[in-house]
């Protein structure tokens, strides 16, 4: 996920466009660069590292300079480690362009452009499209006939920006499953990721919607989507700046649970070959030889990251048929752990920085093929290891991880079918099948996503509790696990996640009129009805249940429970995540009705690089 505005008008483009970037770094921050036209070309800056490194080399550049067009990009490298190199805007010819997202077919497009003689100076995908574009524009095409040339040869998500320098008056627009908004006033145009970067600026907003490409002038927005020209209602947004820079969220972990389809679409997109049901990891190059060789997997991660390799167990398990050990990350680094040469040691980060992750990391490196589910880039646990399944989450912000936690779980998912592929252990049939169930999980997280004014209700009926239990058996433990995390760091109230078959030995003793009973239930679940006994025995008890589930109007379970959320089911593999969401929605509100600050939590940091 990265941060890419424009503007075009009388104030100083640069300072425009600086200023939009310093709003939108949380949407990415290993590089980042402008590109200005002015006195009769195109001036770009760019810069390795954090806005501040840019705008140091801009001293004094902008001052005073009025008027002009320019773009800017903050960067969350996806192609291409983060350097100055591959930092945008990336300039082919008489084009600069800015990006945000993944270019699937860049490799055959990049040998066609090479072919034709293009010099290319970065590892990114992004270099691609400028090529594409300047070409069509030095045929001879108009600029909106050749953004449109352009994006018919792309595959894959995308936000361009494009400046011409034959043509300083425009900037070039492509919008294709990451988001773009358009400012407009009477005298300026804006272009942006998010309304938060140039709110300052303008609260009318044209939103582009997937498969538009557009033409963007002082005064006129010309967009086209599908053959067709299209017009965009003009929004008019009344957020405060505070709550804009959340996206128009009161939290970032609001907002972060509400980016989830978005980034899990990001994670999985460019990895799928759905015609051969395979998946494509470019970052992992274990060949099949190293495959074949793996006689056990290892798991090690702290925190929310754990969650989610008791998780991926199953999927390893089940898709792969290589025994699969998970560990906390703090404890398998004082073991004596054994690992021999075939063994696989995958450890899961969101923030790649984690000092016990790290370490557990140092014990197995060297003796076996090493492999990180990581969601940054260039950060310590992903530059030691061996291969590397990057989320795509994007700058994860609050403390509580949300996000990052579903797309760990895809990338999981990933890893499992493509090594269960690669040893023949799972038929083309059943790989097609969680591959078209993948597709369609986006769509289901935003089905999840509407249970939100029910949570709503559900926290104000327990929000003062002083415990909770939560319950789950199969892949919904861990999300039992996950849930009772989230309540726990950001309302500080005491909850436990604990295996629903576990009820009898000990926990049952907790159960009475205040100890609120989150079941978590899955369809798929062989054990549903031994669940169900659990709950008639914590019902039997006054227990309180709150029930989240994919199994639709099953009138035992509604006579049993207090609550009961019902999800759209979408298949065994993929069922924990779309159960998730409920829960981290529940976590956010009442830890808002205890007035916590949610985003900061107290005691907690987001990375944990000390032991
Ligand atoms: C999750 O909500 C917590 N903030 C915490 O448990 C976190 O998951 C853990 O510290 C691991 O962090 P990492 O994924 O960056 O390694």
């Amino acid at each position: 996920m990265c941060g890419i505005v424009g503007y075009i008008g009388d104030n100083s483009a640069l300072d425009v466009v600086v200023s939009g970037l310093e709003k939108l770094e949380y949407r990415g921050y290993d590089s980042a660069g402008v590109a200005i036209y002015e006195d009769g070309g195109i001036h770009v800056y760019r810069a390795l590292g954090k806005l501040a490194e840019l705008k140091k080399q801009l001293k004094g550049e902008s001052k005073g300079k009025s008027g002009g067009i320019g773009i800017g990009h903050t960067r969350w490298a996806t192609h291409g480690k983060p350097s100055e190199n591959n930092a945008h805007p990336h300039t082919a010819g008489r084009v600069s362009l800015i990006h945000n997202g993944i270019v699937e077919n860049y490799i055959e497009l990049r040998d066609e452009l090479k072919a034709e003689g293009c010099q290319f100076s970065s590892e990114t995908d992004t270099e691609i499209a400028a090529h594409l574009l300047n070409k069509y524009l030095e045929e001879g095409n108009e600029p909106f006939e050749a953004i449109r040339m352009t994006c018919d040869r792309l595959r894959g998500s995308y936000a361009f920006l494009a400046i011409d320098s034959q043509h300083p008056d425009r900037i070039l627009v492509a919008k294709n499953a990451t988001p773009i908004v358009v400012g407009i006033s009477d005298t300026e145009v804006f272009v942006a990721s998010d309304i938060p970067a140039v709110l300052g600026h303008t609260r009318d907003f044209l939103i582009l919607e997937d498969g538009d490409f557009a033409e963007v002038k002082i005064g006129s927005v010309r967009i086209e989507n599908n053959g067709e020209p299209v017009e965009r209602p003009v929004e008019h947004i009344t957020w405060d700046p505070v709550t804009a820079q959340k996206g128009g969220y009161k939290h970032y972990m609001l907002k972060e649970i509400h980016e989830q389809p978005m980034v899990i679409g990001e994670t999985f997109r460019g990895r799928l070959n759905i015609e051969e049901a395979r998946i494509h990891l470019g970052d992992v190059s274990l060949t099949q030889d190293d495959i074949q060789r793996i006689d056990r997997i290892v798991l090690a991660a702290c925190g929310t990251a754990w969650h989610s390799c008791l998780v991926a167990k199953f999927y390893i398990e089940m898709l792969t048929g290589i025994p699969c050990e998970v560990d906390y990350a703090s404890e398998f680094r004082y073991r004596t752990p054994v690992i021999t040469e075939n063994s696989l040691m995958a450890v899961v980060s969101q923030s790649g920085e984690t000092a016990d992750t790290l370490a557990a990391l140092e014990v197995a490196s060297g003796k076996c093929h090493t492999l990180a589910i990581c969601n940054v880039l260039g950060s310590s646990i992903a530059r030691k290891v061996d291969h590397c399944i990057f989320t795509q989450a994007g700058p994860e912000i609050s403390v509580a991880s949300t996000k990052a936690f579903t797309t760990q779980l895809v990338g999981s998912l990933l890893l499992a079918l493509h090594i269960g592929e690669q040893r023949g252990e799972v038929p083309l049939e059943k790989r097609s099948k969680i591959i078209s169930d993948l597709v369609h999980l986006p769509s289901a997280i935003e089905a999840a996503l509407e249970s939100e004014e029910q949570i709503k209700q559900i926290a104000k009926k327990f929000h003062s509790a002083q415990d909770f239990l939560y319950l789950g058996r199969g892949t919904c433990y861990p999300i039992a696990l996950e849930g009772a995390l989230k309540l726990k760091e950001i309302s500080y109230i005491h909850a436990e996640g604990y295996p629903a078959g576990e009820m009898k030995h000990g926990p049952i003793a907790l159960i009475d009129e205040k100890m609120p009973v989150v079941v978590v239930l899955q369809k798929s679940d062989l054990l549903f009805e031994k669940s169900l006994s659990n709950l008639r025995e914590v019902h039997s008890r006054e227990g309180r249940i709150i029930a989240i589930t994919d199994i639709q109007g099953h009138q035992e379970l509604h006579d049993l429970c207090d609550d009961v959320v019902e999800l759209p089911y979408l298949s065994e593999e993929l069922s924990p995540l779309v159960l998730t969401v409920p829960l981290q929605l529940l976590a956010y509100y009442v830890a808002v009705l205890n007035g916590t600050d949610v985003d900061l939590p107290r005691n907690l940091a987001k990375s944990v690089t000390v032991e």
